[in-house]
């Protein structure tokens, strides 16, 4: 692996949902982090001369058969570690203390009492709260040489550090990387900066020339051709890849049939004229309604569409061939959290929730190599690399729009006329939140065809007509978010404008869920 920059911070992945987060924080903190599987020799996690190293959660008991676990030797090599939740009770193990099943399990809140507050806990208040999620807890801390340093009225070791300065080892139990530990990113923060004595000088900039030069590397004097969508993913892998070769790049555009009323139009100018690169619009929506004629599972759905659209990338990669280039590599704005609600971890073992067409849609024989230069990122680390790359701010603050499109927006079976109904209401509503200077304020804002019928009245007659429901969330990262209070003027013309322009439309619902426990999108 290459050494991006020189104060790195690894994470062992023991298959948590929330690894990525934890190199998010350290990025965020200016030092550079990615996820290892645990795996990993020795040898090339002190080749990349960390300055300190992450052991992350996981959903395993230490001793269970096929527990993952890591090189012990990791904690002698004299670099700080710091274990969340399994991975210190991991680590606590390898040092010599007992792990056992909790007497409460902990889910949720609970206050945490600092005893020490020097080094990871320096300026967080004595009484803090903290996320907890185990069943198991590190017990015996002397044999292991550990001290404790915190705990919480139902777990007594819930922080732990090495009594051994030549093994300079930390445990929390609590996942100081979710936003529901308050003080969370402020502990991250002291453990890169006081304990593993970072200066905090990456930047993403770093990432875009990291990024370019395993793109240069893994592509030679290939050809890519990138799926182009318009949002800002496969936005910004297009840019990431036209500065890394520019030239070697050809842009696929495939109207689907499913995105939003004129955004060919739109991403045809916008992206000739901003990208100057060679752009192919392809006109596919006969072939891609003829695959999801009848069908009304959602999975169904991505991975039908999952499959068309390689065969359309396969169809221009030959006409592109016959042109003389080798377009053997397909680039796909795939970020981390597509990646992880696949199921893939750098452990390989986090569960999957939702099959993202992008990932795990893919067929097995595929005849491309994928180039996915934004698959540790999260969304809002992907915008300040499209700033970073000097994209303009119409192409970066786009709302994130999926790639099965509005197939996963009309619940049930797809037709024409559901679609043109779709996007007609889907253009209104666009409307008005930018009119009432909403859309920067929201993260997602669409509209949802629902497979049911209701009655009402229009005029003196009875109506029996379908409901389209309002979906606006808030969000930092996809991985959780909250509904949007959108005024309730602003609703209400929503609502009126939508029942009166749109024929078949008589009922308009909000929608107040977030997610967790509901996802963004309605399939
Ligand atoms: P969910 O519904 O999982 O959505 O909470 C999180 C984010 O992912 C988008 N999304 C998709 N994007 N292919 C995509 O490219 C998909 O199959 C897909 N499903 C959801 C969703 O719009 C939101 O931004």
């Amino acid at each position: 692996m290459d050494t991006p920059h020189d104060e790195v911070i690894p994470i062992l992945d023991f298959g948590s949902q929330t690894a990525q987060l934890i190199a998010r924080r350290v990025r965020e903190a200016g030092a550079f982090s990615v996820l290892l599987s645990p795996d990993t020799p020795l040898q090339e996690i002190r080749a990349l001369n960390p300055k300190g190293i992450i052991f992350s959660g996981g959903p395993s008991s230490v001793y269970e058969d096929g527990a993952p676990t890591c090189d012990p030797g990791i904690l002698d090599l004299g670099v700080p570690v710091l274990g969340i939740c399994y991975g210190m009770q991991l680590a606590g193990r390898m040092l010599g203390a007992k792990i056992d099943r909790a007497r409460h399990r902990e889910f949720g809140r609970a206050t945490l009492n600092i005893d020490n507050n020097s080094d990871i806990f320096a300026a967080i208040p004595q009484n803090t709260t903290v996320w907890m999620s185990h069943g198991d807890q590190v017990e015996a801390l002397e044999a292991a040489g550990l001290e404790t340093i915190a705990s919480t009225p139902t777990c007594p070791h819930a922080a732990v550090r090495s009594t051994d300065p030549a093994r300079p080892f930390y445990g929390v139990q609590f996942h100081p990387e979710v936003t529901h530990t308050p003080h969370g990113v402020d502990i991250l923060q002291n453990f890169v900066y006081k304990v593993c004595k970072c200066q905090g000088t990456w930047r993403m900039a770093d990432f875009a020339e990291t990024a370019c030069d395993r793109v240069r590397q893994q592509v030679g004097d290939g050809h890519v051709i990138c799926g182009l969508s318009g949002g800002v993913d496969s936005s910004v892998a297009a840019a990431l890849i036209h500065k890394a070769i520019p030239g070697q790049l050809t842009c696929v555009f495939v109207d689907t049939g499913m995105l939003r009323k004129n955004e060919r139009e739109l991403v045809e100018t916008t992206f000739r004229d901003h990208f100057k690169v060679d752009l192919r619009v392809v006109d596919a929506e006969a072939d891609f309604l003829a695959d999801l004629d009848g069908v009304s599972d959602p999975q169904e759905k991505r991975r039908l569409i999952g499959h068309r659209f390689i065969e359309v990338f396969t169809q221009q990669a030959a006409v592109i061939a016959a042109e003389g280039k080798d377009a053997k590599f397909l680039a796909q704005g795939t970020l981390y959290p597509d990646v992880i609600e696949s199921g893939q971890s750098a452990a390989g073992k986090s569960a999957g929730i939702k099959l993202h067409h992008n990932v795990g849609g893919l067929p097995k024989d595929l005849a491309f190599d994928l180039v996915e230069p934004l698959r540790d990122l999260f969304k809002d680390e992907v915008r300040k690399l499209g700033e970073v790359l000097g994209l303009p701010d119409q192409i970066i603050w786009r709302h994130p729009f999926p790639g099965p499109g509005l197939a996963v927006r009309i619940l049930g079976t797809i037709t024409k006329p559901k679609l043109d109904l779709l996007r007609d209401c889907d253009e209104i509503l666009l409307e008005e939140i930018v009119a009432a200077e909403l859309y920067r304020k929201t993260s997602q804002v669409f509209a949802v065809l629902l497979p049911v019928q209701s009655v009402g009245v229009m005029g003196d007659g009875r109506t029996y007509e379908s409901v389209v429901a309002v979906r606006a969330v808030e969000t930092q990262d996809f991985m959780t978010a909250d509904w949007a209070r959108i005024p309730f003027n602003v609703l209400a013309t929503i609502s009126n404008r939508i029942i009166n322009e749109v024929r078949g439309v008589n009922r308009v619902v909000y929608d107040i869920s977030s997610k967790p426990p509901a996802t963004i999108e309605w399939e």
